[in-house]
């Protein structure tokens, strides 16, 4: 483990909080709720854990969070994220869920939002980490059903910063989703929307030109198209990446072939992110380990993945200076620490 990496500050904006499921706790949920499944242990289920493509892994996804049920089992996946965060040095943490995957299977809406809350209440009360929630539509389904989502997402825009897109990207483009991210931003909601992870760079495009979104989840197709990049630049679009993810769901064959550390170098502003951490093996501190044991990078561009981060996520201003100068102070004091043990040698 690099001990760079291990303090530096860390902010995460793409994880789908039922992407944390680690096989362990599903195997408790499962006992608690009286569920049968189809794998004798944690290990065997982690051992299943091997996927072509999105969908692939999608399938097993949604299997998965078939075992959450109570607004606890909520709150119980949502606590553990957290102390995964804790050990990471995530200081703050923006999530997804996927409302449709639960209401659709009769979970009351308000048993997912009340018991992730109430997790993320305590985790800014007993673990100092602040946060936010995103409420993602599941683009596989009719744009009738995110319509009645949204209705739901409404009245709990006391406790959600913004509405997302995700589940199967190819055969799914942003487009249908035009009406439903209007109503959104009407009311206030910010917008974000994955495009890009194995769709075409045409569908980041319309993202931002149709859903007027904020951020990019994934995005790393923008490589077949200079413009586009030249765009993100200029304009400071963020995306949101997930190496470990990336590798995982094969949109590249080995880290070293991943085009973060080049799109960062080029200026765009792009940031480190889990995604699904207990299907793709690994979280924050994993993720960054992963991309620079592949590609070497020095301090400075590791924080700027941090400070990047910092200022395209949807912290308030004041906020956000803390944090920024937290990253500022971390980067210095490692580098007097470093000059120091040079000086002895
Ligand atoms: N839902 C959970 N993880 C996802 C991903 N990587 N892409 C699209 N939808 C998702
Ligand atoms: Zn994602």
């Amino acid at each position: 483990m690099n001990a760079f990496i291990q303090g530096l500050p860390k902010v995460e904006l793409h994880l789908h909080i039922e992407g944390s499921l680690e096989p362990e706790l599903l195997f408790q949920l499962a006992q608690r709720n009286g569920i049968e499944l189809p794998y004798s242990s944690p290990e065997q289920l982690r051992r299943a854990y091997e996927f072509d493509d999105l969908q692939s892994f999608l399938d097993i996804y949604y299997q998965g969070a078939d075992a959450l049920r109570t607004e606890q089992d909520f709150y119980d996946l949502t606590w553990a994220y957290l102390e995964r965060c804790k050990a990471d040095n995530v200081i703050h943490t923006e999530i997804f869920f996927d409302p449709q995957t639960h209401t659709e299977r009769g979970i009351a809406f308000e048993t997912v939002i009340n018991g992730i809350h109430r997790a993320l209440e305590s985790g800014q009360k007993q673990l100092g980490i602040s946060s936010q929630i995103i409420a993602c539509f599941l683009r596989h389904l009719s744009e009738e059903s995110a319509i009645q989502t949204f209705a739901d997402v409404l009245k709990h825009q006391d406790k959600i910063v913004g509405v997302g897109l995700d589940s199967s990207e190819l055969g799914h483009p942003p487009e249908k989703f035009k009406r439903v991210f209007q109503q959104a931003k009407q009311a206030g909601f910010l917008t974000v929307a994955h495009a890009g992870e194995e769709g075409p760079a045409q569908n980041i495009v319309d993202a931002i030109e149709m859903l007027s979104v904020s951020r990019v989840d994934h995005g790393v197709q923008c490589m077949t198209d200079e413009a586009l990049i030249e765009e993100l630049i200029e304009t400071k679009m963020p995306l949101t990446v997930c190496p470990l993810s990336n590798i995982k769901l094969r949109v590249f064959d080995v880290m070293e072939d991943h085009n973060i550390v080049e799109l960062l170098r080029k200026g765009v502003v792009v940031t480190i992110n889990s995604d699904d951490p207990a299907y793709f093996g690994g979280y924050m501190s994993d993720n960054f380990n992963a991309v620079s044991q592949a590609h070497e990078m020095t301090h400075q561009e590791l924080a700027q993945f941090s400070l990047n981060a910092i200022d395209a996520s949807f912290i308030e201003a004041p906020l956000k200076q803390q944090y920024r100068e937290l990253v500022q102070g971390y980067l210095t004091k490692t580098k007097v620490k470093a000059d120091s043990e040079q000086s002895v040698v």
